[in-house]
């Protein structure tokens, strides 16, 4: 399928060029990045950003420390850190990172320029694979004529492949399920209104963009009939971290009987996080929510609550779509069961 744009192209031997998604949807605009420094500035300012992609820059931006600084172990670790320390909940960017060095420092030197961009292409090979099969499982689960609501992006600009929650919406699309599909304008960096809106007239879906605080009345109204998300961190026991608002959506949606789906690749689950409690969430900056860009709305000096992201506990959700299947309740045993 040719895709009509890509957020992260890997030059091997160079670079990696990123679709810059802080300018989207006015303009276009690609950045080439050859240093560990720009990658890691452009993840921390979500010029890259959704758990897939994020664990696809992450093994890509290895490959560009093996060209900026050299492939001593040293070298490799230090930049390993750097860019792991740059967003803390998304599992995706530092498992990808851990794999990326592993398999990197387990070679002599001499081969682990190579290596690094082999793994690299092969994680964006596996993205779009994965993301296939997940919109093959998902998919059947949206009955027909249904309209769906989700949050956040969970398009192909959040994972190199064909997206999560996304891609499920747009196969049933595709197979003549979906009426509308709802997306919430996500506060405060607006992901829903400028890049969810974006992929879905792109894709043809007829799209209706709402402000979050409707959400609630939106699913009280019957409009739609399910929810589904994208997931930043799955911990063992189903609780799912997200863009913050989710947990709301979970609620509301059991409040009014409407499914509420999950859906990530595998490389999203941490096993080792046994549940909500251990998941690291990252709060970002006041002037995020004070403000937009240049514009100015707070009064200087005002104080922020401003998490990127919540945790909806496992009970509320209904089902983890994943590209190996669906995991149900009990999720301890559900997602174990997938391998
Ligand atoms: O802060 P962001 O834009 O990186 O947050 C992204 C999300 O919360 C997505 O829902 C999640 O990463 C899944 S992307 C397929």
């Amino acid at each position: 399928m040719e895709r009509p744009y890509t957020p992260l192209r890997i030059e091997r031997g160079t670079g990696i060029v990123v679709l810059d998604q802080t300018c989207l949807p006015h303009e276009e605009r690609y950045l080439e990045m050859r240093t560990v420094e720009a990658v890691g500035e452009a993840i921390r300012e979500l010029r890259v950003r959704g758990a897939p992609l994020l664990g696809l820059c992450g093994a890509a931006g290895l490959a560009v420390a093996a060209e900026d600084r050299g492939v001593s172990d040293e070298a490799l670790r230090t930049a390993m850190d750097e860019l792991d320390a740059t967003r803390p909940t998304a599992v995706d960017l530092g498992a990808a990172l851990r794999r990326a060095l592993t398999l990197a420092l387990d070679a002599p030197e001499e081969q682990r320029r190579d290596l690094l961009w082999d793994h690299a292409e092969t994680v964006a090979r596996e993205r779009l694979d994965e993301d296939e099969r997940l919109a093959e499982m998902g998919a059947p689960l949206i009955q027909p004529r249904w309209s769906v609501l989700t949050h956040c992006n969970t398009g192909a600009l959040a994972t190199g492949g064909r997206g999560t929650a996304l891609a499920v919406i747009a196969r049933a699309w595709e197979q003549g399920r979906i009426e509308r599909c709802y997306a919430t304008e996500t506060r405060p960096l607006l992901q829903g209104a400028r890049l969810t809106t974006w992929e879905l007239q792109k894709l043809g879906i007829p799209a209706t963009l709402l402000p979050d605080a409707a959400a609630a009345s939106l699913i009280a109204s019957r409009h739609v009939q399910a929810v589904i998300t994208g997931a930043d961190r799955i911990a063992a026991n189903g609780d799912t971290a997200n863009k913050v608002g989710t947990y709301g959506l979970a609620l509301a949606a059991a409040r009014h009987g409407i499914p509420f789906y999950i859906a990530a690749p595998m490389t999203t689950v941490d096993r080792a996080c046994r549940g909500g409690d251990g998941i690291p969430i990252e709060f970002r900056r006041e002037s995020e929510v004070g403000g937009f860009g240049e514009t100015r709305w707070a009064p200087a000096g005002v104080d922020a609550y401003n998490p990127a992201f919540d945790v909806t506990p496992a009970t509320l959700i209904t089902g983890i779509i994943t590209e190996r299947g669906i995991a149900e309740h009990p999720y301890e045993t559900g997602i174990a069961a997938l391998g």
